[in-house]
């Protein structure tokens, strides 16, 4: 049933190329426009919202984080991303012009449907983002935009994460084509890109056998920090997420930029601080996160660091080097999120926990 391979996750992390792929499928058709038939939310509706809120939990909601940025860029109408448990309990605004958007690879998250109920309650018009046909919280929707990614039975979403990634992006392309705020052409290059990032995945995958070293240099230390800027941001919190919940390391993720503003000083001799680079050349945040780098290292901090290939300008400050294809900024999470998977994963290996079935976990939480 595993394939071969030790864990689900592990089986899951490398079903990802395929996964991302099948998302991507049928979704673009011949004359180059993007149709996402599940939306059976009319194009004039569509026009008129002006606001979009991001529902979701866990893994989910750091997809919804990743996603906000792309579809701020792509739509221009805001984007708040919150926490499920969070939402319905402070009277958020919702309104008939109000978009909101769950994500959840079960389809079965209590706090996730109870928001679902909530926002329609207020006339919103809500879009399920989700993995499992047929389940509750598509059931309850407006509509849904199916991930495809095939049944996540590690406890620990992996593909879950890619793929809810995917489909965000797939809507905010489908909002931006139907709202004209993005040309044809601009989304036919934006889904080109897209469309090359299984082939990307599967580059990552085929080169982390030192994470498996790492791991073993790494596997006892008390403590993991993860940083990012911008979409870089979220990717380090779903890394330190993956250590917690399958090594039940304490890891933490942040902003690189407000590291200064207290997280820094947890820095202290010999702490891992793996850190996320924007890409060299199309990015501002670039330069900022190399000082970043610079700042933990020079308190004693052991970084490692996940760079585009070619950038050399990191290598000095680095002492563990991840390569990453090149991809553009709003698509590196999808690149950069992997080898943090297999870190995760070899960790909880090495430790001799299920990593499968970590300890007081469910693969759906179905109570609030
Ligand atoms: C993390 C994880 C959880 C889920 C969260 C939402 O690896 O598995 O954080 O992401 O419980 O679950 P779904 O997506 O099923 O709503």
């Amino acid at each position: 049933e595993k394939g071969g391979y030790d864990w689900f996750m592990r089986k899951e992390i490398y079903e990802q190329p395929q996964a991302v792929s099948d998302t991507l499928l049928g979704r673009f058709d011949a004359d180059r426009q993007l149709t996402l038939d599940e939306i059976r939310i009319a194009p004039a509706e569509l026009r008129s919202i002006d606001k979009i809120v991001i529902v979701a939990c866990g893994t989910a909601y750091y997809a919804g984080l990743v996603a906000k940025y792309a579809i701020e860029h792509w739509t221009r109408v805001p984007c708040e991303v919150e926490i499920a448990s969070e939402f319905r309990y402070r009277d958020p605004i919702i309104t008939p012009r109000t978009l909101v958007v769950t994500i959840s690879q079960s389809g079965e998250t209590a706090d996730t449907l109870m928001a679902v109920r909530h926002a329609r309650e207020q006339g919103a018009k809500v879009i399920a983002i989700c993995n499992t046909n047929g389940s509750t919280i598509p059931r309850e929707s407006d509509a849904v935009i199916y991930t495809h990614a095939g049944p996540e039975i590690g406890v620990a979403s992996t593909k879950g994460f890619l793929t809810q990634v995917t489909a965000c992006y797939l809507l905010g392309l489908y909002l931006a084509q139907v709202r004209g705020t993005k040309f044809g052409d601009e989304i036919a290059t934006i889904m080109a890109e897209l469309e090359t990032m299984p082939a990307k995945i599967q580059q990552v995958l085929d080169g982390t056998e030192d994470l498996h070293a790492l791991a073993r240099e790494l596997h006892q230390v008390p403590s993991v920090l993860f940083l990012g800027r911008h979409v870089g941001y979220p990717v380090a919190l779903e890394g330190a997420l993956k250590l917690k919940e399958i090594a039940y390391l304490h890891a933490e993720g942040f902003p690189a930029g407000e590291l200064k503003h207290g997280p820094i000083a947890l820095v202290e001799e010999g702490i891992p601080v793996f850190v996320v680079v924007p890409p060299q050349g199309r990015d501002q945040l670039h330069d900022k996160v190399i000082s970043n780098i610079q700042e933990v290292r020079a308190r004693g901090a052991r970084t490692i660091v996940l760079v585009e290939e070619g950038d050399a300008e990191v290598e000095p400050y680095a002492d563990k080097l991840i390569r990453l294809p090149k991809a553009s900024t709003l698509l590196q999470p999808l690149l950069a999120t992997v080898p943090l998977q297999i870190f995760a994963c070899e960790v909880a290996t090495l430790l001799g926990h299920d990593v499968d079935q970590p300890r007081n976990l469910a693969k759906s939480v179905t109570v609030e």
